[in-house]
């Protein structure tokens, strides 16, 4: 396997270069696990970040073949010849394969990522039933991983880098369609502006490099769909879910 990796130390480095590096591996091994060879058995300067190796922890999001995705998730054998490697775009690369992930994470938290509930709490756990989780059960396979805003065309942009982004709407859509949610008139704020809901051009690039297959781009969809109807005469916000 032959794997051409961006390497970038700012700290020694004037600027971004790309090594080659050659690893025996089996059909059946994953990207991951050539990359780990190269650091065990080549070259342990190389910095990438994993830990579950399973597509559970999201955190070894970054450009394979110019398509972002989880070298944990990919076999050997769907390539053939020379492979890419390079750090997600959007975000400042902090050495090699490791993004500074702390904008991403500061959007995820602008849209209040919990539960809001003004209602006195109950004595047991505020109860669900089963179809009201299942409205948004896709939404909540999310891993944070960041692919999906790291390949929109609407944060690649420097006009419009401010746009939350789409993880940060997958997990405002999980609450959004919460049953339990009783935060509806802050969420609408928050997500009826050009850097919320209002900034997805439809582009579905999210959608198509998805790990966890989340329909990324009909969610926000349901999402702007949602705030049209609230903001029809006579559904003003506030006016309940
Ligand atoms: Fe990753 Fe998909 Fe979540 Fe985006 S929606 S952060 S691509 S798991
Ligand atoms: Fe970007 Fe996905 Fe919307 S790629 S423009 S967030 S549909
Ligand atoms: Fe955890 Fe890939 S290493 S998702």
């Amino acid at each position: 396997m032959l794997l051409k990796v961006f390497r970038y130390d700012p700290e020694k480095d004037e600027k971004p270069y790309y090594r080659t590096y050659e690893v025996e591996a089996w059909p059946s091994d994953r990207l991951l696990d050539c990359l780990n060879r190269i650091r065990w058995e080549q070259d342990p300067t190389l910095s990438f970040r994993m830990s579950c190796g399973h597509g559970v922890c999201g955190s070894d999001g970054m450009r394979i073949n110019g398509i972002c995705g989880l070298p944990c998730q990919k076999l050997v054998s769907a390539f053939e010849g020379e492979v890419l490697i390079e750090p997600l775009p959007v975000f400042r690369v902090k050495k090699d394969l490791i993004v500074d992930l702390d904008p991403f994470f500061e959007k995820y938290r602008s849209l209040a990522p919990y539960l809001i509930t003004r209602s006195d709490a109950p004595e047991r756990e505020r109860f669900q039933l089963p179809e009201g989780q299942r409205v948004f059960e896709d939404a909540i396979r999310c891993i944070l991983c960041a692919c999906c805003t790291a390949s929109c065309p609407v944060n690649q942009a420097k006009e419009t880098e401010a746009y939350v982004g789409p993880a940060a709407l997958v997990r405002a859509f999980r609450y959004l369609f919460d049953s339990r949610d009783e935060g509806f008139p802050e969420r609408l704020a928050l997500l009826d502006r050009k850097e919320g809901a209002q900034g997805c051009r439809t582009l579905w690039k999210c959608t198509e490099v998805c790990p966890k297959q989340i329909p990324v781009t009909k969610e926000i969809g349901q999402i702007k769909r949602r705030i049209y109807e609230a903001k029809k005469p006579g559904n003003e916000p506030g006016m309940g879910k």
